[in-house]
């Protein structure tokens, strides 16, 4: 039997090699004034943010820039929004990782709206934002958030107070995500290894969540096997592989699919809260924490072989596996294993590298969700979890 559920809409998507040549003709088609957001460093070494800039300017676009240094804040966005706003602009671009994604995503949709981004956040303010925007088209140049994909826009203020939450409206899908694998040949290794591990940790969520229909199965599982086939050669060989990296771009933007439509699981639900008291990147704090939190949830699930999930977990360990086994318990028990090989291999970092310590456990434990996860890890089993990664 299979459960109502809904699907909605997509950005339109331009996938292939070369495919940002495209994008100065999709900009004038919406616009003459745009505001670029880009990120700080990688894109601009590669030469590829010249690249771009010269191409709108070319096509006679009027140009305003931004660089977006890290995860954006409140502050961040109200500025950004504050100084563009005068000149009229008319189509928002924002090429970059999934912070500079959720950068323009959150002022495409705030140059029509007057007040702070603040009043707007999902359980931070208390306005109900009318899903005016000005049209915003993304380019990723990393293989993570899926965010070119997803109607929520990320935003951290980070602190003892600190939080992550979501602008959110249907219509902050983007109109258009181009996705040229050729842009990620750039991305350093280590941001590609937080990247990947975000985009692994949001399909196998996803997967498995309790919100998960026949569309996001598909499409989750089809990323995974890209996941297996593709992340580690993307991080060794990142800078020449382009199978690799169109492996992991299609990886990326399918999670971003599924999560926005299945929901996310406890990964996700401690990334929250680390990301708001501590400057831990999105990709570490997931990908650091895949592994305890999954060997948890298989020795869980085993004592309720009926849960729907742990068929699916079989299905994945399946996919994993890196030899024929006879009994299921023995690719539940490499699938663990395998997760703690791939962090180590990805030299995944440990939360303490980021200011995590003991005493600041519970407090991240008090706040974090599960979401949609499968099955309930006890507070013990999640103090644990965080434990073992400092
Ligand atoms: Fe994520």
């Amino acid at each position: 039997m299979i459960d109502s559920f809904q699907f909605s809409s997509l950005p339109r998507i331009i996938f292939g090699p070369g495919k940002r040549n495209e994008l100065a003709d999709e900009v004038l088609a919406r616009g003459r004034r745009v505001l670029l957001l880009t990120g700080s460093s990688s894109i601009h070494n590669s030469g590829h943010g010249d690249e771009i800039i010269n191409a709108l300017k070319g096509a006679s676009l009027e140009l305003g820039h931004e660089v977006i240094a890290h995860e954006p804040s409140p502050s961040m966005i109200d500025e950004i929004v504050e100084r563009h706003r005068p000149a009229n602009m008319e189509v928002v671009v924002a090429v970059g990782g999934g912070s500079v994604m959720d950068a323009g995503k959150a002022v495409s949709a705030m140059i029509p709206v007057e007040g702070s981004i603040r009043d707007f956040l999902e359980g931070v303010g208390d306005r109900k934002h009318p899903g005016l925007k000005i049209p915003f088209i993304a380019m990723p140049t990393t293989s993570g958030t899926g965010s070119e994909m997803t109607k929520n826009a990320v935003i951290s203020e980070v602190g003892e107070e600190g939080f992550k939450k979501s602008l959110r409206h249907d219509n902050f899908i983007p109109e258009l995500a181009i996705i040229d694998p050729e842009m990620m040949l750039s991305c350093p290794a280590k941001l590609t290894a937080a990247s990947g591990m975000d985009a692994f940790s949001q399909l196998l969520e996803s997967y498995l969540s309790t919100r998960a229909n026949p569309m996001t199965d598909a499409l989750a599982l089809q990323g995974l096997k890209q996941i297996k086939r593709y992340l580690l050669r993307a991080y060794l060989e990142g800078e020449q592989n382009l199978e690799a990296r169109s492996g992991m771009a299609i990886a990326a933007m399918f999670s971003g699919i599924t999560l926005a439509h299945a929901g996310l699981g406890l990964v996700h639900g401690f990334a929250s809260p680390l990301g708001g008291f501590y400057y831990i990147p999105h990709g570490v704090a997931c990908g650091s924490l895949m592994a305890p939190v999954f060997a948890t949830t298989i020795d869980n699930l085993l004592d309720q072989p009926e849960n729907p999930a742990m068929n699916k977990l079989l299905i994945v360990s399946k996919v994993f596996a890196d030899f024929k086994y006879k009994k299921d318990l023995e690719y539940l028990q490499a699938f663990k294993q395998k997760l703690i090989h791939i962090t180590s291999l990805l030299e995944m970092p440990l939360l303490s590298e980021y200011g995590l310590e003991e005493k600041g456990i519970q407090k991240v434990v008090d706040c974090t969700s599960h979401k949609y996860h499968p099955v309930k890890l006890t507070n013990k089993q999640m103090v644990s979890a965080l434990r073992s990664r400092i």
